[in-house]
């Protein structure tokens, strides 16, 4: 079984996209074989610069990596060490109806939000299709914001398929997990950069602790007074730090009354500080090392570009772009 999954590098990554990909992504290795991989080619869809696009991508392996993505166990790569993506999504594009495209909420999304309608943003899907049949994924974990990319996938593995061979690019199905609540943010709506509510994963200890203290939302419960346990961020953050003893002991003490929502957030911070320890140690050691960051991802794009060289050189063959 191959897993394969893609991150954008647009930032400073936070929990929510820690519970929500990168948690995951690193237990699927002890599934299967996996490849991961920095999307930088999409993430050049909305980056203002080519310093930000280094430094992001340069931090995301930096951050995967020490989160616990292991490199025996992982082929970890950039996109663009396999330009090779580049043909395969312009192959993909020949057979891919302007329709299906006008259709993904990503572009309507991101026109939204203001950004340029540049070509790269419209066929953002079909290079994202290409990244998973290169690899001849079977299957790929994605938040339910991609689902739609994923059908786009299907249905372009599926029209190469009926036009130049069956079998001749694998199908690949999507795992969506269900069951990755959304991570809430700190006013409580989701956690995401563009809401400017986030808790990121590897932030200074000063800075955090008055995050948490200054920007997680509560009601004006008394300090005296029972707090209510229903919709609280405090609790629902806590959740995915502490022990199920701890949970239970701090609803209890909501219940109780007589602490307030100071000292919760104390041991809100603790917990969230805590549980990040061990990669915030490895984190240290890796910018301390930027030589293995290098190796990595070398000998990762070396591991990705020949399985991507066997699936372009059938394509290739298949579409008549072999005359000879
Ligand atoms: P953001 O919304 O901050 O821009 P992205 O869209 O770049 O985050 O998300 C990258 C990955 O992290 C996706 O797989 C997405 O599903 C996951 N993710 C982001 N925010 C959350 C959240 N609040 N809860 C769970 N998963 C999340
Ligand atoms: N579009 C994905 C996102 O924004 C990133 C991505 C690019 C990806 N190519 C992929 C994810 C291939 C999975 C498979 O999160």
């Amino acid at each position: 079984m191959r897993f394969l999954t893609g991150l954008q590098p647009s930032g400073q990554l936070h929990i929510g996209n820690y519970f929500g990909a990168i948690e995951p992504a690193v237990r699927l290795q002890e599934q299967g074989e996996a490849f991961y991989f920095i999307a930088n080619y999409h993430a050049m869809t909305t980056m203002e610069s080519a310093e930000k696009l280094r430094e992001n991508t340069y931090g995301l392996a930096v951050d995967f990596l020490a989160c616990g993505l292991d490199p025996a166990k992982s082929v970890f790569f950039a996109q663009s060490a396999v330009p090779e993506v580049n043909e395969l999504a312009w192959i993909l594009s020949t057979v891919c109806p302007m329709g299906l495209l006008e259709r993904c909420h990503s572009y309507k999304d991101k026109l939204a939000k203001g950004f340029s309608p540049s070509h790269a943003l419209f066929a953002y899907p079909a290079l994202m299709a290409a990244d998973i049949l290169l690899y001849d994924s079977d299957a790929v974990p994605v938040g339910k914001d991609q689902k739609q990319h994923l059908e786009v996938t299907r249905d372009l593995a599926g029209k190469i398929n009926d036009l130049f061979g069956e079998n001749l690019l694998k199908v690949p199905e999507a795992i969506i997990s269900e069951s990755t609540a959304v991570v809430p943010g700190l006013d409580g709506q989701k956690m995401s950069k563009s809401y400017g509510n986030t808790l990121p994963i590897f932030g200074e200890e000063k800075a955090m602790r008055k995050l948490i203290n200054k920007k997680v939302v509560t009601d004006a419960t008394p300090l005296e007074a029972p707090k209510p346990t229903e919709n609280s961020i405090i609790l629902a953050l806590y959740k995915l730090f502490a022990s199920p003893e701890q949970y239970q002991e701090m609803i209890d003490a909501h219940r109780r009354g007589g602490v307030g929502y100071g000292q919760f957030k104390k041991d809100l911070f603790e917990t969230y500080w805590e549980y990040f320890r061990a990669a915030r140690e490895k984190r240290e050691w890796i910018l301390a090392h930027p030589e293995y960051v290098h190796d990595v991802l070398t000998s990762g794009a070396a591991k990705a570009r020949e399985t991507a060289a066997a699936t372009l050189a059938r394509v290739r063959a298949a579409v008549g772009l072999v005359w000879c």
